[in-house]
Order: structure tokens, then sequence, then C-alpha cells
């Protein structure tokens, strides 16, 4: 039985916008035997947020040719699942794609788009000039007020967003009265997806969800003198996905019916702020744990790394272990760098695999600490073949 499990991250690693990396074919049939199914417990990780879970895995067994299922899928969004606190509470969602239908697939029972907003309240987006109302109106706004804030990823119209989620924020929820800039706190706000960039088909990286975060946060400290604050940070490197991501990995190796635990994760990124210190960050909780055999240890992570707002209270996390989540049983989780996405756009064998690393700046997310040992990867390989086999041959693997 296999006593690992892998984590892949799926853009950079797997595709590059729409093209698959040919390596990725190479090594899925390394990892599935004759009839289909995988030999080593694999989930897929991903800060991409605009689809559902399953719309996710058949673009993947597409892409693969094997099939994968959604329980094997980790979207930014999936941990929102545990926030059940918010589920019956109005929520106003941003984002692009099937947002509504994203928030009730993960619990929200009453949501309002940032588009039904705009209805209720045509006077208050006013940055594109065409899409001012042409004549006065008075329109009947029954809509509900709103309580919390879920931020599912970079919308298409960012001017229209960032201006109604800081009225929503300055008016406590209630559009119809003014700005109170003294309002605290603020409303709930939980985001998924911190990543500032991403690598698409492009030569250079595009902006991501975090990119529309800087400009969000920046505006509310402008305006209001306070920092803007966070209920909730999920997505890559929060440690709120990996613990889900072990969860899965767990139940797989359970449904398969392999005796032993799985004692060791591998995590397969191409980006250091994400995929690498996400790993790490895990891993650094997962060693912690074994050394005090203590589950509170993550509330003592998180303090030491500064990303408090990344992980809920200690509270919601013991009734996290108890419920959902129980304990992990993975002991490790390493980090291996691909070379095919974010750091490496020509795809050419680096000569020098530090080439890899040339981060001079921070580009992680304003609530997590730059720590340089959370974006030193504990393997550099060239793509994701490169890192089956690496991790088959640490493992003393040999699939039957
Ligand atoms: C919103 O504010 C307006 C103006 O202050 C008030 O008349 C209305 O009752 C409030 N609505 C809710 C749902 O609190
Ligand atoms: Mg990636």
């Amino acid at each position: 039985f296999p006593r690992f499990g892998l984590l892949f991250d799926i853009d950079g690693v797997l595709v590059r916008g729409r093209m698959p990396i040919p390596a990725a074919t190479k090594a899925f049939e390394k990892l599935v035997d004759s009839q289909g199914q995988f030999v080593v417990p694999v989930v897929f990780v991903t800060n991409a947020g605009n689809c559902l879970r399953q719309t996710k895995a058949d673009q993947l067994s597409h892409i693969l040719g094997v099939p994968i299922t959604q329980d094997q899928v980790i979207m930014s969004h999936s941990p929102l699942r545990m926030f059940k606190k918010f589920h019956d509470k109005c929520v106003l969602v941003s984002g692009q794609g099937p947002v509504l239908e994203i928030a009730k697939n993960v619990g929200f029972k009453n949501v309002i788009s940032i588009d039904m907003l705009r209805e209720s309240y045509p006077l208050l987006d006013m940055v594109d000039h065409n899409r001012r109302p042409k004549l006065p109106s008075n329109p009947v706004v029954n809509l509900p007020k709103i309580e919390a804030v879920v931020l599912f990823g970079e919308p298409i119209r960012w001017e229209t967003n960032l201006q109604l989620i800081i009225d929503v924020l300055l008016t406590n929820g209630n559009l119809s009265s003014s700005h109170q800039t003294q309002n605290t706190p603020h409303l709930s706000l939980l985001a998924c997806n911190m990543d500032l960039m991403w690598m698409a088909e492009a030569h250079s990286p595009r902006f991501g969800h975090g990119t529309f975060l800087v400009c969000l946060e920046n505006i509310y400290k402008k305006v209001t003198g306070k920092d803007l604050k966070y209920e909730a940070l999920m997505g890559k490197p929060s440690e709120l996905t990996y613990h889900f991501a072990e969860y899965l990995i767990r139940s797989q190796a359970m449904q398969r019916q392999w005796e032993l635990p799985i004692t060791s994760l591998y995590a397969i990124g191409d980006n250091l702020m994400t995929d690498i210190y996400g790993a790490n960050l895990y891993n650094r909780y997962l060693e912690e744990r074994v050394a005090r055999k203590n589950p509170k240890a993550v509330a003592k992570m998180a303090a030491a790394t500064g990303s408090s707002a990344a992980v809920p209270g200690e509270e919601e996390i013991d009734s996290l272990w108890e419920s959902e989540l129980a304990l992990p049983s993975a002991t490790s989780c390493k980090s291996v760098l691909v070379c095919t996405g974010v750091y490496n756009p020509n795809a050419e064998v680096p000569s020098d695999a530090n080439q890899c690393i040339k981060e001079t700046v921070f580009h992680g997310h304003r609530d997590f600490i730059f720590d340089p040992a959370l974006v030193e990867p504990g393997h550099i390989v060239q793509d994701v073949a490169g890192a089956v086999d690496l991790i088959f041959e640490q493992e003393k693997f040999v699939p039957q």
C-alpha cells in the first residue's frame, strides 16, 4: 500500500492556460493502474475558483485522460463549507462565473450578487459613463441587509465591484443609508484566492484575485484610515486548504481499504508564494503537532507566522477537528517545485536549479509574513513527470 499522498497544483503544473503540459500525461500514466484506478491518493488543489468542483474534475479528466472525481478537487472556495455560522446569513458575493451557484453549493442559503445590488441601487455604479442610468429612476429596494461579504475571485468590472463592496462595508450592509467611516468593526469579509498573479499563455504573469484584494485593502485604508480585516483567507497558502486536502487524501485511502495510514504528503506546484509556502507552512504545523501531540498548536503556528487572519479562531478549529476533518494521519508535507509555470515561462531546463528562485519582492498577501524558510522548496524538478519519478524513488514505491 502507498504510505503517501499527492497534492497537485493545476495551472503551471498540468496546464498552461488551456494547453496541457506534455509531462502531465506522462506523469498520470504512472499514477493509475490498467483499470484507470489511482495507485496512490491524489488531490488537485487549485486557487482557481470560477467554476464548480465537478466542472474542474471533468476538465481534468479530459486533459489527463484518466477519470477524476469531484472529491479529488479542492478549489479556493471549498473551505467555505466549514464556515457554517455564515451559511444562514445574507451574503454579498463577488467574482465571475456561476458565483451564485458556487455559493449555494458550498452551503450559503441567502446570497446577493453585485448585479442584484446594481439593479436595486442604480445610482451607485458611476465609473463607466455609458452604464450610468439614463433616466432618473426610483427603484423598489427590497433587498435584505447584507451581513457578510464573500470574495470568490477577480470580478470582470473591477470598478463596479470595488465601489459597491466599499459601499457595503461603509454602510454596514444597508445601501439605503450613507457612508459611516467610523464603523468598527466592519462586516465580516471572507476571501478566497490571494494570488497576486497567475501564469496563462502570455509570456508574463496576469493579474489575479490578490491584485484585486490589494486594491480593495488600499481603498478601504485610504477612505477610513483603518485596516481592512478578513474573517478568513482561503486558498493556498492558507492552512485551511491543506487541512481539507489531507482529509480528502485520508478519505481516499480509507475508501480503497488501504490499511496503513498515509503519513507523507507531497505538494507539487510552480509558485513559491502559494504552493511552496503553503506546503511548508502546513508541514510546520504537522511537525509541531507531532512534537506536541496537541492540535491547538495550529493556533500558535498562526500567531508565529503572522497569518492569524488565515485560520479561524481556536474555538472554531476545535469544533472543526471534532467534526468534519478529525485528526490528520500525515506527519509531513514536502514541497516540490516544477519549472513549467510562473518561474520558467520558456520551459527551458534550468542550468542551475536556483534559477527558479528569483523572488526579490514579496508577492504574498498582506497578512502573511515573508519568511525565507517557507519559500524554500524541498525539491526542484523540471516538470510534473520528474516530480512523480522523484517521489516514487523517495518512497521506494513500485506500482504493481
Ligand atoms: C436602511 O437604512 C434606511 C435609511 O436609514 C432605513 O430607512 C431602512 O429601514 C434600513 N433598512 C434596513 C433593512 O435596515
Ligand atoms: Mg500554479
